[in-house]
This record gives structure tokens, sequence and C-alpha cells, in this order.
């Protein structure tokens, strides 16, 4: 009788299944599995035979044989199900290939970038969008996200912060959990979930002056406890792979690293997934001039911890002789093999390998899919100035002028990283603006000259101008030197605010901006970043006030390029902030130390005002003192003190007063979202323990030292609301 291997059995446990599959292949044929194949229009049939001779890992960019060259390509799952069939039926064991591809803030509905799902400090919505670009992905056979990036960004210079979550540790980690909850769901062979990628594993966004690819120095103690959370908390949250970063941190290429992939993360993180390199990061070991060829390359990487190569061929070529040489162990192959299989089984993929062709097109850009981008998209939007309340805007009754470089853009309101979303099922600005409001909107014709928009200015009762960037001003290796509004965008602001007439900029944009002249001048600002297919209903719901803005800045904004580094954590210094407190010790203050610009942001993290007002008070700690494995709860009183209905972000930060290496001067530690009406109040409550008040220390251990700390909660990183306890030796 024919008997099913036992790793074809479903009823088996998956390390059953592992260890039989592992037993019965050859040594080529788990090296096939430690490769991630790109197919071009010119290496089809290479690719087909190969996979057919030995199977493959992974297939990237599935989809496409355009590599992102095109956002209105026909879905291709018959192609995608045409090399899985080859996997499955025709190599020797029949097993399933990864589907990778980058879905970074969505699949084909487009979500704001992840800068703007970070500010709308609402990981639950966040998930729900992560959730749906997981649906859609998955109808299209794409099995495997390339997201979400998890790297720390203190230099808005650099291109990618647009891809990430910002400055902080900790909101970047509560983005992490919910991105990673979001795609792989509790369970990933539900057919719908599919692998996400933590990246880019590590420091990353620490690049020297912003530019791409650059060295990062960043000490142990920093890289720790800055740019570690957001990977921890995906690991712990369950994330199936890692992707190591292209760069070189502290002497070491990231992609050649032993102490920072096997030590640290697998290791001291206990990451049981595995590891793919970044686009031809190991190859690229060459370039860094760390070893002399592509063989002593693979042998790096490999041994240092990465256990899937993208696109270059290293390991294909030179892993057999390595192991043959005795130079890689085959304990490292089994190892690297089994973290790849585990996730396949963990898939689902033995017993699903295709997608259902049939699906594609009832779910993609589904209503309900685009209502969930709307909402998030209105979320992330933050309000960075509104004198005299002169928003939210009246529809009727009033001359509305639309205008701006921004007004007819598609691309602009998609942002960086968007292979799937279609244009044309993206609303431009002037589109929704004339949709909500066609008694009061006039648009300036797309090729107005600037004469001719002053001109149409002066007949309106209010002037909105689109300003901001286009979408291909950040995202990977697209650095500005200057965070300045892109040329002219300032001096034509400038000569539309001579008008006199009451003037609102809406910034689309991926990454915070200099607003310092636009500040000046313009009665109100509405930053959307890059919001998504729906950004441009977004805008006009809060434009004219159908919703409440309620974003929060999830970077500092400086007041000029040269005050970048600039994050609200900072480190005490010898000569800082208040640390003696002459005023009062719970004073938090930036220090002037330029001649000719403040200490401070223009906008401080977590800033972001709303079209009604909310007071705090009666801030209340549950007891003086805990011992190190309990937990205090500081509470708030929240009411709504405006007229219309609204939500507030309620953040708690922390600082430990006196510890055994200089700390931040405040770190957040929670934050809330709270919907109330007007005169509605609300306690807000945040829990305090060893989860929060400890940090690595010199020693690379994770210590809560015992002693004073400071509590304070407001509406933004500025919070002056605050008070102090103490932490006791047990
Ligand atoms: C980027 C990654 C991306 C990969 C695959 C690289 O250039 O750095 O973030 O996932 O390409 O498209």
């Amino acid at each position: 009788m024919h008997t099913l291997p036992l790793y074809k059995n479903p009823s088996l446990s998956i390390d059953r299944r592992v260890e039989d599959l592992l037993s019965r292949m050859t040594l080529e044929e788990k090296i096939a599995q430690l490769y991630q194949i790109w197919a071009r229009p010119d290496n089809i049939d290479e690719v087909k035979a190969f996979i057919r001779r030995y199977g493959v890992g992974s297939r990237i960019l599935a989809g496409s044989n355009l590599a992102g060259s095109g956002q209105e390509k026909a879905l291709e799952i018959e192609e995608i199900n045409e090399y899985q069939r080859i996997a499955v039926e025709e190599s020797r064991l029949g097993i399933p290939i990864l589907f990778g591809r980058d879905v970074i803030h969505g699949y084909r509905t487009i979500f704001p970038i992840p800068l703007g799902m970070a500010a709308t400090f609402d990981p639950e919505l966040v998930e729900q969008a992560y959730t749906i670009a997981a649906r859609e992905a998955s109808s299209a056979g794409v099995n495997w996200s390339f997201a979400p990036m998890l790297d720390i960004a203190r230099d808005p210079r650099w291109g990618r912060i647009a891809e990430g979550s910002g400055e902080d540790p900790y909101l970047a980690s509560q983005m992490a959990r919910a991105a990673v909850l979001g795609f792989q769901g509790k369970d990933l062979s539900d057919p719908e979930r599919i692998l996400a990628c933590a990246k880019h594993y590590i420091g990353y966004g620490g690049a020297e002056g912003g530019r791409d690819y650059n060295t990062a120095e960043i000490t142990d103690v920093t890289l720790r406890n800055i740019y570690l959370p957001p990977f921890k908390a995906a690991v712990e949250a369950g994330v199936g792979s890692v992707m190591s970063a292209f760069h070189d941190i502290n002497g070491e290429p990231a992609s050649g690293s032993h102490y920072l992939l096997t030590e640290l993360l697998k290791g001291e993180l206990k990451f049981t997934g595995f590891v793919i390199s970044d686009w031809a990061s190991v190859s690229e070991l060459v370039h860094h001039r760390v070893v002399e060829d592509e063989r002593g390359a693979a042998r790096l990487a490999f041994t240092a911890g990465v256990d899937m190569e993208m696109v270059t061929q290293t390991y294909v070529n030179h892993l057999k002789d390595l192991v043959e040489s005795g130079e890689v162990s085959l304990e490292r192959i089994d190892d690297a093999v089994q973290r790849i299989l585990t996730v396949k089984f963990r898939l689902g993929l033995f017993e699903h390998p295709y997608a259902d062709a049939t699906k594609a097109s009832q779910i993609l850009f589904s209503p309900g899919h685009q209502q969930v981008a709307r909402q998030i998209a209105r979320e992330s939007m933050v309000l960075l100035k509104n004198q005299g309340n002169l928003l939210p805007l009246k529809k009727t009754g009033v001359k509305i002028a639309v205008m701006g470089p921004l007004v007819n853009q598609r691309a602009a309101l998609l942002g960086s990283w968007t292979l799937d979303g279609l244009l044309h099922e993206t609303q431009t600005v002037a589109e929704a603006m004339q949709q909500a409001a066609p008694d009061a909107v006039r648009l300036a014709s797309s090729d107005a000259l600037q004469d001719e928009m002053l001109a149409e200015a002066m007949k309106a009762d209010v002037i909105t101008f689109f300003a901001g960037e286009s979408d291909g001003r950040s995202g990977e290796n697209h650095n500005v030197a200057s965070i300045d509004l892109p040329a002219g965008q300032e001096e034509l602001i400038e000569a539309i605010a001579r008008l006199g007439k009451p003037l609102v900029v809406v910034v689309l944009a991926g990454r915070p901006l200099n607003l310092s002249r636009v500040a000046r001048c313009a009665d109100a600002i509405l930053y959307a970043w890059h919001p998504g297919s729906l950004g441009a209903a977004a805008i006009a719901d809060l434009l004219f006030g159908e919703d409440v803005p309620s974003g929060k800045l999830p970077a500092s904004f400086p007041r000029t390029t040269g005050q970048i580094p600039m994050h609200y954590n900072f480190n005490s210094t010898g000569r800082s902030f208040n640390a003696v407190g002459e005023t009062s010790p719970l004073e938090y203050a930036y220090v002037d130390r330029y001649l000719d610009v403040p200490g401070s942001p223009l906008y401080p993290f977590g800033f972001g005002l709303s079209y009604t007002t909310f007071s705090l008070s009666d801030l209340s700690i549950d007891r003086p003192e805990i011992h190190p494995d309990e937990v205090i709860c500081v509470s708030v009183q929240v009411t709504n003190t405006g007229s219309r209905p609204g939500a507030e972000v309620i953040q708690c930060y922390v600082q430990d007063c006196v510890a055994s290496i200089t700390r931040p001067v405040r770190e957040l530690k929670g934050f809330t979202r709270v919907y109330l009406q007007p005169g509605e109040s609300q306690i807000v409550t945040f829990q305090l323990g060893a989860e929060e008040l400890s940090f690595y220390g010199a020693d690379r251990r994770r210590r809560l030292e015992p002693g004073m700390f400071k509590v304070w909660v407001g509406t933004d990183s500025t919070a002056s609301l605050g008070t102090t306890f103490r932490v006791i030796k047990s």
C-alpha cells in the first residue's frame, strides 16, 4: 500500500513533519530553501528549471515580472499558481514556495504611510488595516509581506522615515505589534493571513546624515533601549521573519553580525522564525570590504545568522562547497532550513499551496476596506495650527479657493511603496473637495500660473493651499539635505498670505518638514502625510468638520534642518534641563544651545490639536511606592471642555530620576485614545511596572533600579501635569 510520507500528514506536529522532511532532503535541496529567487522576463525558464530540480525557498516580487514598475498592472495570480504548481507537483519533495512582496501600507486599498498610521496612536485600527492588507494580498497569492519596517528614525532627512513609526520606541513597539497581529493573526494557517517580516534589523534608521545605506554608530545601550524595542515587540507578537539591514553598524555590516543576529535576536530575544537578508545585502558584504569575494560573503552572512538570501546567489553558489570544506556546519544548514520549513508548515502551505483566482475580484478595494482606509486616514492627520478656529470650514455661503501643487496629484496621496494601489481608484484633493462642498469650492486650474492663482485667491473668502512632497520624495534612498518645503512653495504660500484672507495649508508629506515659515503666515495647518487611497476624502471630512482631527505627531518637527537630530527623549546632560529642580522638579525644557534658533522643536512629539478642547485634572497615583514586582496606577480625569465631540490621545511619560547610566529626560510609557462628548469626563489610568520602568544597563542586562521616578500625563510630550513615586528594594 502507498503510504503518505510523514511530512505530508497534517495531523502530525509541525516539529515532527519538519524533522521527517529534513531527513529526506539532499544538501542541494536544503540550500535551495535558503534562496529567494527573482524571476524576471529574461530568466523565467531558468527559474522554473531551478525550482523543478531543487525547489526553492521563496520567490520575490511575486505577482509581477516588472519589479514594481507599474501601478496599473493586472493581477498575475495564475502566474503565481504556475510557479507553485511546479514546486509542489514537479519538484521531488513538493515543498511549496513563499511568495514575498512589499505590502507596506496596504495592498490594493492603500492606507496612510506607516508614519501616518503611527500618528493615529490607535493600534487597534492599525491592526485592522494590516488585517485588510493581508486579506487582499493573500487573495492575490502573496503569502509574505516585507513589513512592518521597525526602524526608529530621528532624522527626517532620511527618506525611509516614511516607512516606519517615527522616533519613539514605545509607540513604534505598539505599532509593531499591531502590524504583526494584523498580518499574521493568531493562527498563521488562516488563508487570509500572511507572514510578516520585521525589518530592517537593526539601527538602519541611524544612518549618518540621513543618507540611506550609510554607516550607523550607535552605542550598545542606545541600540538596546531605543532601536531594539520594536523588534522585541514584533518577536513577542510572533513575527515569523526578520530582515537584516543593508548598513554597517559600529564597524560591522548588519547582515554579517553574529552578535546582532544570532546572539541578540535568536539567542536573547528567542526569535524562532527565520532571517532573510535585504536585497543583495549578502553579496554587498564584498563592497563593505569585510570579505574578499562572494564565497566569503556567503560564509560570513550564513554563519552570522542570515538564513535566506534575497535575490543574489552567494548561498546557492558557495554553501555546498563551504559545507564540504568544513567552514560551514551541516547543523547550521539544518537549523536554517528547519526555521524556513517550520514557517511554511505554520502557514498551512503544504495543505493549501494555491491562491483562489476567483476571490481577489470580490475583495480587493471593497467598500468595507475603503471605509477603514478613510477612517484611519482621518485619524492620522495632525492639526498643527487653527488660529481663531478657522477650521472647520462651512460648506455653503462661502467661496473656498482650492489650490497648490498637490491639488491634482494622485500618486502623492498614496506615497512610497505602493506597488499595487491603483491611481485611478485614488481621488484627487480637487475631486474630493468639490464633491464635499460643490457650492463653495472654486478650483484654480491645475496649470494655473502663480499670478493667476493669486488672482483666484483674491476672489475667495477662504484659501486652502495644498503643499508638500511628491510620493517619490521619501522612501528608499530618497533623502533630502534640507527638510524645507520643496523649492518655491514657501514663497508662494507667503505671497498668498499677503492677500490677508484666511489661509489653510494642508501638507502632504513623507517626513516631518520644516514648517517655520508656513506657521508664521498660515492661519491653519493640517498635516496629512501621504494618506492613501481614501486620503483626499479624509482631508475633506476634516476640513469640513465631518470628523474632528485627533492625530498626534510620531516625530518631533524641527524648526530648521540644522536642529537635526531632534527628539523629545534626549538624555540628561551635565548642563541641561532642570536637573537640580531650580524651578519645579517636574519641569521639562529643551535647552537653548544654538545662538540662532531656540532649542525646542517647532512642534513636539505627541502634539496635535482638535476642533474641541480637553482639560486634564486630578492626577493621582494609587500608592507612593512600589516594589519592583508591583504595578503603580496613575490616573487622570479628562474632560471635553469644548463644544464638539472629539478624540484625544492621553499620553504618559516617565523619568527614572537617578540611574546607573544617563537616561532620557522622559520617555513615553503609555497612551490611550478617549472619545468624549462635549462636557463629558472620563478617568484614564496607566499602569507602570517593571516592563515600563526598566532599561538595559551598561552590562546589557535589563534592570529596574530602585529609587525615585517622575511621571507626567498630558496631550503631548511637553506634558506638565506630574507627580513622583518611588520604587523600593524588595
Ligand atoms: C528594501 C527592502 C525591501 C526589499 C524588497 C530593498 O531594497 O530595502 O525594504 O523589502 O528591497 O523589495
